[in-house]
């Protein structure tokens, strides 16, 4: 197949990739092995600092991605109240991105500038870290922009992982943010084939984002089963949850959602849900292929999901469909 050359936005520009297709965080699921994969099909991997819980695993992991790729990549620091996860292990990511000079970070939760200051933000810049964060409002996009970030995610509520409870869809969030920063723009949410990423481009976005996606691909490590799972189920097959304490998620829908939603109808509080969606229930069901075991947060998006190709195929597969998109829509105004 022939090599296509560089797809021209605010994002290949920025980081001087092939592709405007950026992998979206996944706690347990963004290893080295996927995030270089992606990386080196042209698009722009993902390592999600919070699989490590000490310096010398992170940093262990951004060599452990540098042998498998000399392609950037991007780290995710996740800023949300956790059990697991305390300031100290962000601080910790935050050194480590500094001295090994990753390319970008995605944050998300609580913005770097309000989390440990704007002297944060300057220090990363320093060390020539692109910074982005992932929003669900404008008026969230519009305080990053004003805190020095270099682009946003524009998160709309079809996304799996924590949408934000405002519930407004990629479809109406990617051109308000883009209308409303000028900084650049991806969008977020319901994307996993080229049709998706020809309208995010033709709503105002510089490029896309996606996650779920990326599961069911041949390098992610998760068990056979739960890629299998993913292509068998529908777009109607996630489910909001957790608006009772404060952070909402999407997940598949199975019996520990159902169990789930079931104690906070009934007003059942953090303390009785933990239990149900603990780090290491939700990691071991990924490992085991226990889609029952634990929430598993997909998207939407999981309803575009028809194969599970390498990453270079899947990457390839959508940069020709955007093109044969994009040409058909040009063609009827013409
Ligand atoms: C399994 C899984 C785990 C995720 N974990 C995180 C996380 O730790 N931090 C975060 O900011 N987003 C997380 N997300 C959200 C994604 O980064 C992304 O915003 C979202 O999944 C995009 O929607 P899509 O999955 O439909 O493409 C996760 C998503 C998935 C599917």
């Amino acid at each position: 197949m022939r090599e296509r050359g560089m797809i021209k936005t605010a994002i290949t520009e920025l980081f001087g990739i092939q592709y405007p297709i950026i992998c979206g965080a996944m706690m347990w699921l963004c290893k080295p092995r996927l995030c270089a994969a992606i990386s080196n099909a042209g698009g722009m991997g993902n390592l999600t600092a919070g699989n490590y819980e000490c310096e010398d695993d992170f940093r262990l992991a951004v060599k452990q991605v540098r042998e498998l790729t000399d392609k950037p990549f991007m780290v995710n620091i996740t800023l949300h109240p956790s059990v697991r996860l305390t300031p100290e292990h962000h601080r910790m990511y935050l050194k480590i991105c500094c001295e090994e000079r990753v390319a970008g970070i995605e944050f998300s939760g609580t913005p770097v500038d309000i989390a440990f200051g704007p002297e944060a933000v300057m220090r990363l810049k320093e060390a020539g870290i692109r910074i982005f964060h992932k929003v669900g409002a404008v008026r969230h996009a519009i305080h990053a922009e004003k805190a020095g970030y270099d682009g946003i995610y524009a998160a709309g509520v079809e996304e799996g992982g924590h949408p934000l409870s405002d519930d407004v869809t990629t479809m109406v969030l990617t051109p308000r943010i883009a209308e409303s920063v000028n900084i650049p723009v991806v969008a977020v949410g319901g994307i996993a084939d080229g049709r998706s990423m020809a309208a995010a481009l033709v709503l105002g976005a510089d490029g896309v984002m996606m996650a779920s996606r990326f599961i069911a691909t041949k390098e992610c490590e998760v068990h056979p089963d739960i890629k299998r799972e993913l292509v068998r189920r529908h777009e109607f097959d996630t489910v909001l949850f957790g608006k009772s304490i404060g952070l909402q998620g999407r997940a598949l829908k199975t019996k520990t959602i159902a169990d789930i939603i079931a104690i906070e109808e009934r007003g059942g509080g953090l303390a009785e849900l933990m239990p149900h969606m603990s780090g290491q229930r939700i990691r071991d069901a990924w490992e085991r292929g226990d889609v029952d075991h634990a929430p598993l947060m997909v998207g939407q998006s999981i309803g575009l999901i028809k194969n599970v190709p390498t990453c270079k195929e899947l990457i390839n597969d959508m940069i020709t469909q955007a093109g044969a998109c994009l040409a058909r829509v040009n063609g009827i105004f013409q």
